[in-house]
């Protein structure tokens, strides 16, 4: 039986990558989806692909008239909306050092803020619907941290501690808000770390070492922990932040 059918969701960087799974798994259980993001072409194929269950909405996450606009367009099309997921993010890596403040701030703009400018616009449409689930992509780095990724961790951190405190304020509502946590993940978004650390093949040593599970994530892996969260199974769970990371951060 599908799980979130019926179900009004707009999921944030949802083009690609982790995103486009979790796209492709919300249609499969019934929701309708808008995606929010600024990746063009993939946005276009999604669409294509699932044609009338998918709307897409060119929106920078970090920009209070794009997060306005598109909550506003968006809820008009799906007729309301029940699930938020704040997934869209960017990576930085490098010494603190050697960090320009404007790489700080635009990680944080695009993680941290992205997350609070949709969830502001987002809330009054899961009022009126008397209820709903967001869910914000935090990662392993907003809870350990590593080399290179201050200020990547220091985003992730943010919206771990803003998903908690906003569970709390609205629980009342009968808002649920929790915190996913992936470990690493193959797609491209890891290149700059990659990078940091001396190439793939480092990286990929590092993972094999230090992972438990031994291996990788892959976008599969994670998706299907968002359809819980989403759906009715989790109606009694909030204000969490779950590793999804092959036993990584333990
Ligand atoms: N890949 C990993 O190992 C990993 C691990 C932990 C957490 N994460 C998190 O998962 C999420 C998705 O990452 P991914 O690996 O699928 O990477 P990805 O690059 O494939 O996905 C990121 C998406 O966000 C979109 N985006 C970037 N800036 C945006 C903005 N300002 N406004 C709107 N959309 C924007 C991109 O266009 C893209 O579609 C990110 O939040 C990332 O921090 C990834």
């Amino acid at each position: 039986m599908a799980r979130l059918i019926g179900k009004r969701a707009l999921v944030t960087g949802g083009a690609t990558g982790i995103g486009r799974e979790i796209v492709r798994l919300f249609i499969q259980e019934g929701a309708c989806v808008a995606i929010a993001d600024l990746h063009e072409p993939s946005v276009q194929a999604m669409e294509k692909t699932h044609s009338g269950a998918v709307r897409a909405f060119r929106c920078d996450v970090s920009r209070e008239s794009d997060a306005a606009a598109t909550l506003a367009a968006a809820t008009s099309w799906l007729g309301g909306l029940d699930i938020l997921v704040n997934n869209a993010g960017v990576q930085v890596a490098g010494c603190v050092t050697e960090m320009d403040v404007a790489e700080w701030d635009r990680v944080m703009a695009v993680n941290a803020r992205g997350c609070f400018l949709m969830s502001k616009y987002a809330v009054p449409h899961l009022q009126q619907a008397k209820g709903g689930s967001i869910i914000n992509t935090s990662s392993v780095a907003g809870q350990r941290g590593g080399p290179g990724a201050s200020a990547y961790s220091a985003s992730k951190g943010a919206i771990i501690a803003f998903s908690i405190a906003l569970a709390l304020e609205l629980a009342p509502d009968a808002i649920r808000v929790n915190a996913v946590c992936p470990g690493w993940v193959d797609t491209p978004f890891n290149d700059p770390i990659a990078s940091f650390m001396g190439g793939s093949t480092v990286q990929r040593a590092v993972i094999a070492a230090t992972v438990p599970l031994g291996r990788q994530g892959t976008p599969e892996d994670i998706a299907p922990f968002y359809v819980f969260l989403a759906s009715e199974e989790a109606s009694y769970v909030t204000a969490k932040a779950f590793g999804v990371d092959g036993g990584l951060y333990s």
